[in-house]
């Protein structure tokens, strides 16, 4: 088990070294982050990926789900998150409309964030369906993660948020996605809202190292939304979500004590006031005394 503690030197994680720890079963983790102060904490803490989802359009921007979201939206995240970012992997998601259009434009696309925003991988839904468009995105030197399962770009497709791959047909089709895409080459492969059997089944039968959410503990790794561990998300929670935080009652309480002391007149206080120097606040005095003795 490699352990990394806080503040201790780490090194770059990479795709091949993302592929040594599935082969010595060093469980990867990977949290979302969308702004450079939320990168920063959670690539010090140690996490081995971060990927700029398209998850927030809802956690960020507050629309209903990740359709509306744009690539300039996108960018401007990544370009955020990548300055915050020094050992962990960084992933940028492509939003919808992206990719879907045609190949020359999702290539472009594609080089948009990495070279603009800084992304070492991207990452797009779908399964075997999209395994040429990621072979041609890898022909241009930029690795891809794959996500399959539950993929939320689909959510009208699906007629909701829904588990996939309950029945044969359905865990058939899933296991050839894997294998597409695992032969297209992908860097990693996203396993969302699966029975853990199939996700296990997949594990072992792909050389890249999967990463689950809501997808059992058999994968290679676990992602999961940050304003979903921390508790600031604002409707219910999925079954895998586990609140490691509540940054929303901290908020709250926060803003609260803050607007309780400016009412009371408790802050700010002298001590986080600055003052004039001494000379000029005698001379000051001594202009405000004339001015008060002429007014008399
Ligand atoms: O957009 C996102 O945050 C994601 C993860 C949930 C895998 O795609």
């Amino acid at each position: 088990m490699s352990l990394t503690p806080i503040g201790e030197p780490r090194h770059k994680v990479t795709i091949a070294s993302l592929r040594d720890q599935k082969l010595h079963h060093e469980l990867i983790t990977c949290l979302t982050a969308y702004d450079y102060a939320t990168a920063r904490l959670v690539d010090e803490a140690g996490v081995d990926m971060i990927l700029v989802g398209d998850s927030l359009a809802q956690t960020m921007l507050g629309y209903d789900n990740t359709l509306s979201v744009t690539m300039d939206e996108m960018l401007h995240h990544v370009k955020a998150v990548r300055r915050g970012v020094k050992n962990a992997l960084l992933i940028a998601d492509m939003p919808y409309g992206s990719y879907q259009v045609d190949t020359k434009d999702a290539i472009r696309n594609a080089a948009r964030f990495v070279k603009e925003g800084g992304a070492e991988v991207i990452k797009l839904e779908g399964g075997e369906r999209r395994a040429d468009l990621i072979r041609r995105i890898i022909d241009a030197e930029i690795p891809v993660a794959g996500h399959i399962g539950l993929t939320p770009q689909s959510v009208n497709v699906m007629g909701g948020y829904k588990v996939q791959g309950k029945n044969l047909g359905a865990i058939e089709q899933l296991m050839r996605d894997a294998v597409a895409l695992d032969r297209a080459g992908v860097a990693c492969l996203v396993l969302e809202g699966i029975p853990r059997e199939v996700a296990a089944m997949i594990t072992a039968e792909v050389g890249t190292p999967t990463i689950g959410i809501g997808a059992g503990p058999e994968c290679d790794g676990q992602v999961l939304v940050f304003h979903d561990i921390m508790g600031l998300t604002f409707g219910p929670a999925a079954k895998f979500v586990r609140r490691y935080g509540d940054a929303a009652a901290l908020i709250t309480n926060a803003v609260q004590a803050f607007r309780a002391d400016v009412r009371s007149q408790q802050y700010p206080s002298d001590e986080e006031s600055y003052h004039l120097p001494k000379e000029t606040k005698a001379a000051l005095d001594t202009v405000l005394m004339r001015k008060r003795a002429m007014a008399r």
